[in-house]
């Protein structure tokens, strides 16, 4: 596990977004595994400027999400669908085609996650996957406690998720209690990953996650197992490590 540590919030998204545009200039063809929520906004921000700088070209880009909110609509401003959409796709030249995202409205949600895991295998597997860390170590939505095994799946969120995801709503009875995520074996499959972690809060979960044991109780932890992970932090997020 490599470990990059970074002055602020501001270089660590531009190293991000460094990494992530290498991976697509490298290999035009690349799929990619994204993740969503404030940590990687400006990640993203950076990799619009790069395109419309005219340094990237997404035509080729397929993309699987982590997960997405059950029972919220791609309409919906809450919805990671929707999150998607206003901070990367609508900025570049992504085919819509290619955009993988699990439905928070499937009726069937065995067979959505079926589904989603086969697409993902049929497209030779993420070369490079994205993950913010919650408070309490999940990755993705594989809260404390999840089956280290498991592909994508329907999740409860955990009280901390939901309370920490109220400032997106506007109010807590307004959070989804469940969602569909790629479970921890998705994400350990993925060739390479990269952790952005910024801030305090994060920094108690950093540092069980890298330097505690690999428990369930810290579904990130998990990644101390995989060959290629790379840590990029700020001050605030090193602070216990
Ligand atoms: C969310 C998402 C994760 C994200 C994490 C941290 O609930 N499901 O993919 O990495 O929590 O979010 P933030 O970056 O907003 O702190």
């Amino acid at each position: 596990m490599k470990v990059i540590l970074i002055e602020d919030y501001q270089t660590m998204s531009k190293k991000a977004a460094n990494i992530v545009e290498s991976q697509i200039i490298l290999k035009p063809h690349s799929v990619l595994g994204l993740a969503t929520g404030e940590t990687v906004l400006g990640m993203y921000k950076e990799i619009v400027k790069s395109f419309e700088n005219g340094d990237l070209d997404f035509s080729d880009i397929k993309t699987f999400n982590l997960d997405e909110y059950y029972g919220i609509d791609k309409e919906n401003k809450r919805s990671y669908y929707y999150y998607m959409e206003e901070n990367l796709f609508k900025h570049i030249n992504i085919n819509n085609a290619n955009i993988h995202i699990p439905d928070g409205m499937t009726s069937d949600i065995e067979e959505e996650c079926k589904i989603y895991e086969e697409k993902i295998e049929r497209c030779g597997g993420i070369d490079l996957q994205i993950l913010g860390i919650g408070r309490n170590g999940h990755i993705g939505f594989n809260e404390p406690g999840c089956k280290f095994e498991a592909l994508t799946h329907l999740v409860h969120l955990d009280k901390t998720t939901i309370k920490d995801n109220s400032r997106f709503f506007n109010s807590i009875s307004e959070v989804p209690t469940k969602a569909i995520s790629m479970g921890i074996k998705t994400i350990m499959n993925a060739k390479k990953v990269i952790l952005l972690a910024s801030g305090q809060e994060k920094a108690e979960a950093l540092y069980k996650a890298l330097r505690g044991n690999i428990t369930p109780k810290v579904p990130a932890s998990i990644l101390q197992l995989h060959s290629d992970v790379t840590v990029i932090v700020d001050r605030d997020g090193a602070s216990r490590l």
